[in-house]
């Protein structure tokens, strides 16, 4: 669903200024099969557009971030052979690309001022900064769910409020003018609390774990 949604920032990003470096980030990238999956489409499709408007291949950056705990050097190994099939599949005069990883936490600042030219993120910013405060009330549960009193989804609002704000504030300092940013993640839109959107798989997982608790022995 959101991949025409990325194809058409990155084009336009290309088509306003053809640049001859490309800073991209993918932003929560993880450590597995998924990791790759986001830079090389996004180059892909420029690679594409450069072609057909035969231009030189722009020099890409691609920036890797996640938590310092993301098993960076299993992307690091993965590097060489990923390139290869890169170089294999565009054929010649594609590139080059250099990778980096970035650890840390995106509720902060990770790159130089005016340095990136793409922001991407998928299903990374569903994961708050901290536990909200003032969860009391929320016994039984491990997220928002359809027995949560008022308090405790405000409480969500509120730190999803400021967390995303502030990454906002981050990525605004780090984009160059006219840079793109596409950022994909969970959302619900009712504000039935009970309603399928989003929380139900949480409340199941709460279910399981209140029986393991009740269990005793398990
Ligand atoms: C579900 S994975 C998404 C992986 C990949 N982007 C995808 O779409 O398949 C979420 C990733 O976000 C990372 N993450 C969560 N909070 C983060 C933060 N504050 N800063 C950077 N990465 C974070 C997690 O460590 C995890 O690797």
């Amino acid at each position: 669903m959101t991949k025409p949604i990325t194809e058409e920032a990155i084009t336009n990003l290309y088509c306003d200024t053809f640049p001859t470096s490309l800073t991209i980030a993918d932003l929560g990238c993880s450590s597995g099969p998924n990791t790759l999956v986001a830079v090389s489409e996004i180059v892909k499709v420029v690679d594409e557009i450069r072609r057909k408007l035969g231009h030189k291949s722009p020099e890409y950056q691609l920036l890797l971030n996640d938590l310092p705990g993301n098993d960076f050097n299993a992307i690091f190994r993965s590097l060489a052979g990923f390139q290869e099939r890169m170089k294999k599949q565009m054929g010649d005069g594609f590139g080059p690309c250099f990778f980096a990883g970035v650890p840390g936490s995106f509720y902060g600042r990770l790159f130089h001022a005016k340095s990136l030219h793409f922001v991407h993120s998928s299903y990374s910013l569903k994961w708050l900064s901290q536990v909200p405060i003032g969860l009391d009330g929320n016994k039984w549960n491990i997220y928002m769910a359809s027995t949560s009193p008022p308090s405790v989804l405000k409480a969500y609002y509120m730190q999803f409020q400021t967390d995303f704000s502030l990454f906002l504030k981050c990525r605004s300092e780090e984009l160059v003018a006219g840079g793109r940013m596409v950022l994909t993640f969970s959302g619900k839109r009712s504000e039935d609390r009970s309603s399928k959107d989003c929380c139900s798989i949480w409340e199941l997982l709460a279910v399981a774990l209140n029986e393991k608790v009740g269990g005793g022995d398990l």
